[in-house]
């Protein structure tokens, strides 16, 4: 089949007989498919479960350094916890503190805190900017955009490209206008595209000039160790160590966490930053707790031992999730290839797969798709404000559902998107 683009009027309407035919016998098939959940499936979550045994009741929870892991204290977390996390995040334990079971926590934590006090280089607290403003690289993490919108700043987005934001855009923005107080970064496997930032554009956040003194690159490795293949993996340089070697090692905090290594909302997360930054951080956080759960930091340890241990878990997790992958992105080459109609991603690593319809076309085809039984990211979601100017941006999760699931899914989807393409271009006939 030609490109839809190149079909007459009349053979798109023969085609959209045909599709409505097949999308008829989906919907009455009752299916009840979710494509939306950036979680881990309940077998990738199994292979953790002896980290349960690790600790019991006649063992001494006592850290590398004697402390009592059942009592008050090491607000930074544990010795052999900070190495795990920071072999983890690719920096020093002196760089690191070890928090709770979130790192999404850590972030909003973070702005919180810069909202109400400043950070080392603030003038006044962020609240008191007025104007105050984020970069948001979008496509991009709908979580990062409702912190930055629940305290009240202006989103702009940046386009993503296919080394990282668009770099041109970012440079420009932040060197004249101070009122851009920071910078949401995935630079592992983005979510939603699976993007690897390049070299050039790390080296280059690293050098950035932004007239706010007090710019923050909010960075987060959410996905720094999770590869789909054995033989084919990203690389990323490490914005830490590149800000340092820039003389900017306080404009970046890192953050990671072991949601999607471990359990999701039982893991242990991490932020790595200069001894500047860490030693504000720790001081306010002091007010705010007295330690974390360090039982857990050290049932992590215990079992994954250190980060070769991590790595040879995430192997077993990408046996799981890889074919998944797979199945989708045969699906979307099969049923969309050649159309003309969209375009995809396909990530080395992460959760997620970014599909792009024509323009104006994503919401449609998530209605379809849940009309009929399949349950989609809303669309516009990717972007600040949940608004995609072109709606077009579409996130698929393949991890959840079953591999059988997935495959009634996928081909749901495609024709979905076949539907709501020949909708758009028979409306402009
Ligand atoms: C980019 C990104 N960051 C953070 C999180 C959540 O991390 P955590 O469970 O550590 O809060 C997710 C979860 O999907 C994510 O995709």
């Amino acid at each position: 089949m030609s490109a839809y683009q190149e079909l007459a009027a009349d053979q798109l309407r023969e085609l959209k007989n045909q599709l409505d035919q097949e999308y008829k016998e989906y919907q009455s098939k009752g299916l009840k498919l979710d494509m939306s959940r950036g979680k881990p499936a309940p077998n990738q979550l199994d292979l953790s479960m002896d980290m349960l045994d690790s600790l019991n009741s006649t063992d001494k929870a006592v850290s590398q350094n004697g402390t009592d892991c059942r009592n008050y204290g090491l607000l930074d977390g544990i010795p052999e916890a900070k190495k795990l996390m920071a072999d983890m995040l690719d920096v020093e334990p002196e760089d690191v503190i070890v928090g709770g079971n979130s790192s999404l926590n850590l972030m909003y934590d973070t702005m919180a805190r810069a909202m109400l006090f400043g950070v080392p280089g603030s003038e006044k607290p962020w609240f008191q900017c007025e104007n105050r403003k984020f970069l948001c690289p979008s496509p991009g993490y709908d979580r990062h955009f409702a912190i930055t919108e629940e305290f009240g700043f202006e989103m702009i987005t940046v386009p993503m490209l296919p080394d990282g934001p668009d770099m041109d855009m970012v440079e420009s923005f932040v060197k004249k206008d101070e009122s851009i107080k920071g910078i949401w970064c995935v630079p592992m496997y983005s979510n939603p595209q699976g993007i690897t930032y390049s070299d050039e554009t790390i080296r280059r956040l690293a050098a950035l000039k932004p007239a706010a003194k007090d710019f923050r690159i909010f960075c987060d490795n959410a996905y720094g160790m999770h590869h789909l293949y054995d033989d084919d993996q990203d690389h990323v340089l490490n914005l830490l160590r590149e800000c340092r070697k820039a003389g900017s090692e306080d404009m970046v905090y890192i953050f990671g966490s072991t949601s999607k290594v471990s359990f999701p909302g039982a893991g242990i997360s991490a932020v790595a930053a200069s001894a500047l930054n860490l030693s504000e951080m720790k001081k306010r956080m002091s007010i705010q707790t007295i330690g974390p759960d360090k039982l857990n930091q050290l049932r992590h340890v215990l079992y994954y031992k250190d980060v070769n241990g991590v790595n040879e878990h995430m192997r077993l997790q990408a046996q799981i999730i890889g074919p998944k992958f797979q199945i989708v992105l045969k699906t979307l080459k099969e049923e969309l290839g050649g159309k003309g109609i969209a375009q995809w991603t396909n990530p080395k690593g992460g959760y997620f797969i970014a599909l792009d319809t024509m323009d104006g076309c994503a919401k449609r085809v998530v209605q379809l798709c849940k009309e009929a039984g399949v349950v989609m990211t809303p669309a516009g979601a990717t972007f600040p404000y949940g608004v995609d100017p072109q709606d077009r941006n579409i996130r698929i999760a393949p991890t959840y559902p079953s591999v059988e699931e997935l495959t009634v899914a996928a081909k749901l989807f495609c024709l979905c998107v076949k539907l709501a393409s020949v909708e758009k271009l028979l409306s402009g006939k």
